[in-house]
């Protein structure tokens, strides 16, 4: 309830914040069917934010050595470094945990210059500008695809 009730974290999410428990317990029993991963962030034992992974495909064959990540964080705790030492943890863990992944990306809005700055401090590489690429809370926003590869930890 930490980050999913704050209106400044789901702002440039697809979700609305959440209203109830109701809510949050609807999105723990859908963990094991939507993501490869989903882990709590934690501080002092209290999950402040979550750490996802997901399938970029369930139907093209052609795009299984690729998974996406997503993260949250509740905006008390945002600027103490904590949401880049996630996304650090989730790609070491993804690529030793599911060996097949060659490549794991994320897609940031242009406008969240905060979770560009992480995935930068994180290593991943911003390719580029997917122009009105999702339409999301009534607009068309431009999204920037940031990528890491499995080679690239080894550089
Ligand atoms: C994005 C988010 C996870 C960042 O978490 P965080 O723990 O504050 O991130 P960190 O402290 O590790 O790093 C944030 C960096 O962004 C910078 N930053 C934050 N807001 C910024 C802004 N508006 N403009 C420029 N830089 C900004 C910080 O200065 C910091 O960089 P620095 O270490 O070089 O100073 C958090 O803000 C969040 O949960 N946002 C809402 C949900 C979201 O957007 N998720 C990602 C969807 S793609």
């Amino acid at each position: 309830m930490v980050w999913s009730t704050d209106e400044k974290v789901a702002k440039f999410c697809s979700w609305e914040p959440y209203t109830s428990k109701d809510d949050a317990i609807n999105f723990i029993e859908s963990i094991e069917t939507k993501f490869l991963r989903c882990k709590a962030i934690c501080y002092n034992d209290r999950a402040i934010g979550c750490m996802l992974l997901f399938a970029c495909s369930l139907d093209d064959k052609s795009r299984n050595k690729s998974a996406e990540i997503g993260y949250n964080l509740g905006s008390k705790y945002w600027g103490k470094g904590i949401a880049t030492c996630a996304v650090k943890q989730i790609v070491k863990d993804a690529f030793s945990e599911m060996p097949h992944l060659e490549r794991l990306e994320a897609l940031v809005d242009v406008e969240n210059v905060g979770s560009q700055r992480v995935l930068e401090k994180a290593g991943f590489h911003k390719e580029g500008v997917l122009r009105k690429y999702l339409f999301m809370k009534g607009k068309s926003r431009d999204m920037i695809m940031f990528s890491i590869l499995s080679t690239d930890l080894q550089l």
